[in-house]
């Protein structure tokens, strides 16, 4: 099953906030629509969002209105995976040619997004398999797999890719506050997957590196610039400090597509602030996880329990830059980067 797909003239999705407890299919006819799930992350991951976005400029060419207006929303829907933007741009580019020639652009990106997640499995899985040692016992962070892609995914593509070789240990998947990817999503792909694994809360990581439980760390990218900085989800800097701090290796997966030659190193992206509800409420219906951005008070919803003392404030950053310093090689459909080692993007 695809996470998302254009299917008979819509935008078909898996809502990615019902999970883990109910699988249910979107079906998106409008931008508007499509603009929604994505800000309240019922599609989310660079790759996803990336297919969406250019699935988004397709609906909006096969539909009277401002095709220019909708192109800006979708691309600016958010704001720090590149892959959004640029496949919007990419697509966006065909619209002079009419709206066969924008949807055959978004249908060859998804296409590549499939053909990519296979290759970085399978050359994920040999550097792992040769950086981490016999069996190993992974980290990973947020979520990674076929959720995060159209399938397959791409650092927990890769970890699949090891079991199904007989050659994983097991995975820690971190929780990863406040929207809980790891403890929702991963998990739920790694038990239909048959993976042994055990959630651990954010905090946890580097601990358990220093104790010695963990083989390594292996996770995606939003975005990765010139220089290698890496922007992933929050928490991912610390995972990264503590992989460095233990001596054990820090693994990043990602598509071609999330290389961004034109941003320098990481000071220069625009970190996504998600506002205050996120973090200072936990115990929503599990189809409430995502909020809209701007709903940046504290949560007042029936299943929302505040955390928080009254008028309370918070920060929401929904990702952070790991310095190419401590990554130790970035794996991509194409090419494997030893930044260890001197290589560069
Ligand atoms: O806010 P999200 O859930 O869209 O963030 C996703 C991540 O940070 C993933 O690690 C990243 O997109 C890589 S997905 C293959």
């Amino acid at each position: 099953m695809r996470t998302i797909d254009w299917v008979d003239g819509a935008v078909e999705l898996i809502d990615q906030t019902a999970l883990p407890g109910r699988l249910t299919v979107l079906r998106l006819t409008t931008v508007d629509e499509l603009v929604a799930a994505i800000q309240r992350l019922a599609v989310r991951g660079a790759p996803a969002l990336g297919v969406a976005g250019a699935l988004g400029v397709a609906l909006a060419a096969h539909q009277p209105g401002d095709v220019a207006a909708a192109v800006r929303r979708l691309e600016t829907a958010r704001p720090t995976a590149v892959n959004l933007a640029r496949g919007v741009r990419r697509v966006a580019a065909r619209l002079p040619e009419g709206a066969d020639a924008v949807l055959a652009e978004a249908l060859a990106i998804r296409d590549e997004e499939i053909a990519a997640a296979a290759a970085m499995a399978s050359l994920g899985a040999d550097l792992l398999a040769e950086l981490c040692g016999t069996r190993p016992r992974l980290l990973t962070h947020c979520n990674t797999g076929a959720l995060a892609a159209v399938v397959g995914g791409t650092a927990l593509g890769a970890v699949l890719e090891l079991h199904r070789r007989d050659a994983l240990g097991a995975v820690l998947a971190s929780e990863t506050r406040p929207l809980l990817q790891g403890a929702r999503l991963t998990a739920w792909e790694l038990g239909r997957a048959g993976v042994p694994y055990r959630v651990a809360v954010d905090g946890a990581g580097p601990f358990l590196m220093a104790r010695g439980e963990v083989d390594g760390v292996v996770l995606g990218a939003d975005r990765i610039c010139a220089n290698g900085d890496v922007i992933n989800k929050i928490g991912t800097y610390a995972h990264a400090l503590g992989a460095h701090r233990a001596g054990i290796p820090f693994v990043v997966v990602a598509p071609e597509s999330t290389v961004d030659p034109d941003t320098a190193d990481g000071t220069q992206v625009e970190i996504e602030d998600r506002g205050a509800a996120e973090v200072l409420s936990y115990g929503h219906a599990p189809q409430e996880y995502g909020h809209a951005p701007q709903e940046d008070s504290r949560a007042t919803r029936e299943h929302d329990q505040p955390a928080g003392v009254d008028g309370v404030g918070a920060v929401n950053p929904a990702f952070d830059v790991t310095p190419y310093e401590l990554v130790t090689a970035i794996v991509t459909e194409r090419r494997v980067i030893r930044l260890d080692r001197g290589e560069r993007v």
